[in-house]
């Protein structure tokens, strides 16, 4: 089989379709393995026109998800239903719940191997859950499942440099913690180029990048929440997987089981991947009084969120 093969999961959702496109044209991807429950077909047919090097296969129900994640390197999951005005990302847990931890059972057994990448909110408990599977099935490798948290990276990157008038791409913020509301710290501190912020600019700039998915849902009143920025999000950090697995280390931002904060199992902060995942924890670094009062209120959600999805998996 041709490597790297990536599976996506939820392949025809608003988030699925344009990351399928951006992972289509991604020079790295050998295999695109699309897979959902329903329009898997139409969504393959269009994406196999694109004259981009990638195979394109359709896999469209449970009876076909084995053989879309079989020998997969890489596994990205957005499936599941999106937030509506007024709701939280924690009121998705119980329809998000069961599609992660049911497509985890069958990963476990398929491609134990492979780097699990979950989009699928709220993701500071679907980590949890298909760890937990993992873990049941006796195949948990804590270095190779992430929550995507590259879009509040994204984000700090777009509000930071329209604010301060620098180059979007040449503009690198950390985002650590979970990814939801007070759970996501963006290292405001840390930003290169190395930039000043007032006190006023941080008060304003952190809660805007905490609630920008609320923008989004808001925005599209009732359609659903963040997909286009998200697709671009779960791409960037697909390729950098991939750039790991060929030996290529890298630097990203992402929820996983870490030791890097005291008392609280997974946390988000910049980790360097490789060939076989997280290659090292990097922590969240040298950070300002504010953003650690943040990374100590932060612990206390987290904590709450890990134990609701640790929970979901062993019913109780
Ligand atoms: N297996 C595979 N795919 C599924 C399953 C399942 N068990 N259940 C639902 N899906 C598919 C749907 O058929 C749909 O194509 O997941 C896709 C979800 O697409 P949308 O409803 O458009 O939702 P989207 O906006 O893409 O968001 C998906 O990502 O960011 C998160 O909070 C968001 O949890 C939500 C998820």
């Amino acid at each position: 089989s041709q490597a790297p093969k990536v599976a996506l999961l939820g392949a025809a959702g608003g988030i699925g379709q344009p990351l399928g496109l951006l992972l289509k044209q991604d020079p790295l991807v050998a295999h695109l393995a699309l897979y959902d429950v329903v329009n898997t077909p139409g969504v393959a047919a269009d994406l196999s026109h694109i004259d981009s090097n990638a195979k394109v296969t359709a896999h469209t129900g449970p009876k076909e998800l084995f053989a879309a994640v079989e020998n997969a390197d890489v596994i990205v999951i957005p499936a599941g239903v999106p937030r509506k005005p007024g709701m939280t990302r924690d009121d998705l847990f119980n329809t998000n719940a069961g599609i992660v931890r049911d497509l985890a059972a069958v990963i476990a057994k398929a491609s134990p191997k492979a780097l699990i990448a979950i989009i699928t909110n709220p993701v500071n408990s679907t980590v949890p859950i298909a760890s937990e599977v993992l873990k049941k099935a006796g195949v948990y490798d804590p270095k190779r499942v992430f929550g995507v948290t590259t879009l509040d990276v994204v984000r700090s990157q777009a509000f930071v440099s329209e604010l301060k008038g620098l180059d979007a791409s040449k503009t690198v913020v950390p985002v650590v913690g979970g990814h939801a509301g007070i759970t996501i710290i963006p290292l405001l501190s840390q930003t290169k180029p190395a930039t000043k912020f007032t006190d006023d600019e941080i008060a304003k700039l952190t809660p805007r990048i905490q609630d920008a998915g609320t923008e989004v849902v808001n925005a599209k009143a009732g359609a659903g929440s963040a997909t286009l920025s998200m697709a671009l999000a779960g791409a960037r950090f697909a390729n950098a997987l991939v750039r790991g697995i060929k030996g290529e280390k890298n630097v990203q931002c992402a929820y996983v089981a870490s030791d890097a904060v005291k008392g609280v199992e997974y946390f988000s902060t910049p980790v360097e991947l490789g060939p076989n995942g997280v290659e090292k924890i990097l922590g969240v670094g040298k950070v300002s009084a504010y953003e650690q009062k943040l990374i100590d209120a932060s612990v206390a959600e987290l904590n709450k969120n890990i134990a609701k999805g640790v929970a979901f998996v062993k019913g109780n």
